[in-house]
C-alpha cells in the first residue's frame, strides 16, 4: 500500500493532493493515509503536508543505483561485484553467507535499511532507510590471521582520507577504528573473520557511514555520541562517499600488499583524533586513565600512566577520549 501511495504522489509531483482524495483513490482510511505518508517521510521522501492543502511530494530519496556505481568507479575490483539490497537484517550477515559459497574479493554487499545492524562488543548499529552507507566488502588477503587487527586500521585510515575528500575534513580516528567529528561518532567499522590456524578464508569488513540522518532520527542515548555528514552541515551525495571510500580502500589494500603495515600505522596517528589526550580505558577486568601516545607496530594502542606505558590490545577495551581540561 505504501508503494501505491508513493506511485498516486510520484503521478501527481509538485501538486497538492489531499489525504481525502488519496483515501478514496486508494480505498483506505485518511488516517492509514497519514500513517504511510510518515514512514515515508522517515525514509527520506521531502512530502510537504498542510491540513487543508493535504501532500505533495517534493523529492525522493537518493538511492544507491548499482550499475552506475560499478561504471564510475575508478577500481580494478572494488565495487565490481555489486550485491544492492533494499533491507537486509545486516549486510555482514549477508556478506558472510555468500563468502562461504566462494563470492570474490571485492564483492560489495550494501543495503538502503539495516534492521539488524551490528556493531562491535555486540552492540546494535542504527541503520535506517537510505540515511547512510551501510555495506560490507568480501576481502581474501593471503597474510598471517594475525594481521587482521592491523587490517581494521588501515579501513580507518582510507575511510577517513575518504571522508576528508568528500568535505568532512575535521574527521579523526578514535581507536582502533570508529571515525569521529568533535568527539561523535560518523563512521563505524566492524571486520570479522573467517579463518583456520594459518590461513584467512575471507575477512568481511562492514561500514557504515551516516550521510543523511538528524537528530530527530536518533534514539535518546545516541543524540550525544553520533553525528553525520548533514548535522555537520557537509552536502555530499552517498554515490560520491561510496566511490570515494572504495577508491581508498583499494588503494590502501593493494599499498599494504606490497609495503606491509608499517606505512599505516604511522599514517593512523596523523589521522587520530586521541594522539596526546587523556583517555579512559575499559579492559575486561579493569579501567584505567592515562594518556594516549601511540600506536606499537601491531597497532595495539599506548597509553601512558602513572605507572608507565600500558599496551592496549586490539579487541579487548572501549576507549573513550575524555574532555581535555584548559591549562590557561
Ligand atoms: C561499530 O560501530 O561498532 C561498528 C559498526 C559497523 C556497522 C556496519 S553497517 C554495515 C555492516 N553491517 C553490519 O551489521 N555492521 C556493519
Amino acid at each position: 500500500m505504501r508503494q501505491d501511495i508513493l506511485d498516486y504522489l510520484t503521478a501527481h509531483e509538485g501538486e497538492f493532493v489531499s489525504g481525502q482524495r488519496i483515501s478514496e483513490a486508494l480505498g483506505i482510511s485518511r488516517t492509514a493515509v497519514w500513517k504511510h505518508i510518515k514512514v515515508l517521510k522517515a525514509r527520506g521522501y521531502v512530502i510537504e503536508s498542510y491540513t487543508k492543502k493535504g501532500y505533495c511530494l517534493r523529492e525522493g530519496p537518493e538511492l544507491i543505483v548499482p550499475e552506475k556505481i560499478k561504471a564510475q568507479v575508478q577500481t580494478e575490483f572494488f565495487g565490481k561485484q555489486f550485491i544492492y539490497l533494499e533491507k537486509i537484517d545486516s549486510t555482514n550477515t549477508y556478506a558472510k553467507k555468500i563468502a562461504d559459497s566462494g563470492a570474490p574479493e571485492g564483492t560489495v554487499v550494501l543495503a538502503e535499511e539495516q534492521r539488524g545492524g551490528r556493531g562491535r562488543l555486540d552492540r546494535s548499529f542504527l541503520s535506517p532507510f537510505a540515511q547512510g552507507l551501510w555495506f560490507s566488502l568480501i576481502l581474501r588477503p593471503s597474510f598471517s590471521p594475525m594481521e587482521v587487527s592491523k587490517l581494521t586500521l588501515m579501513a580507518a585510515v582510507a575511510v577517513t582520507k575518504a571522508l576528508h575528500r568528500c568535505g568532512l575534513t575535521e574527521c579523526g580516528i578514535k581507536w582502533p577504528n570508529d571515525i569521529l567529528v568533535h568527539d561523535k561518532k560518523v563512521v563505524g567499522i566492524l571486520t570479522e573473520l573467517h579463518a583456520s590456524a594459518e590461513k584467512i578464508n575471507y575477512v568481511v569488513m562492514g561500514i557504515g557511514i551516516n550521510v543523511s540522518l538528524t537528530k530527530k532520527m536518533l534514539p535518546r542515548e545516541l543524540k550525544r555520541i553520533v553525528t553525520s555528514f548533514a548535522m555537520e552541515n557537509v552536502e555530499a551525495l552517498r554515490a560520491d562517499i561510496l566511490k570515494t571510500v572504495l577508491e581508498e580502500l583499494e588503494h590502501y589494500y593493494i599499498s599494504v600488499s606490497e609495503n606491509g603495515f608499517a606505512p599505516i600505522i604511522e599514517e593512523w596517528k596523523v589521522l587520530s583524533c586521541m594522539m596526546n589526550r587523556e583517555v579512559e580505558v575499559s579492559a575486561i577486568d579493569r579501567i584505567f586513565k592515562g594518556k594516549a601516545v601511540g600506536l606499537d607496530e601491531d597497532g595495539n594502542l599506548l597509553v601512558e600512566t602513572n605507572k608507565g606505558t600500558e599496551r592496549v590490545l586490539a579487541g579487548d577495551v572501549h576507549v573513550r577520549p575524555l574532555v581535555m581540561r584548559r591549562t590557561n
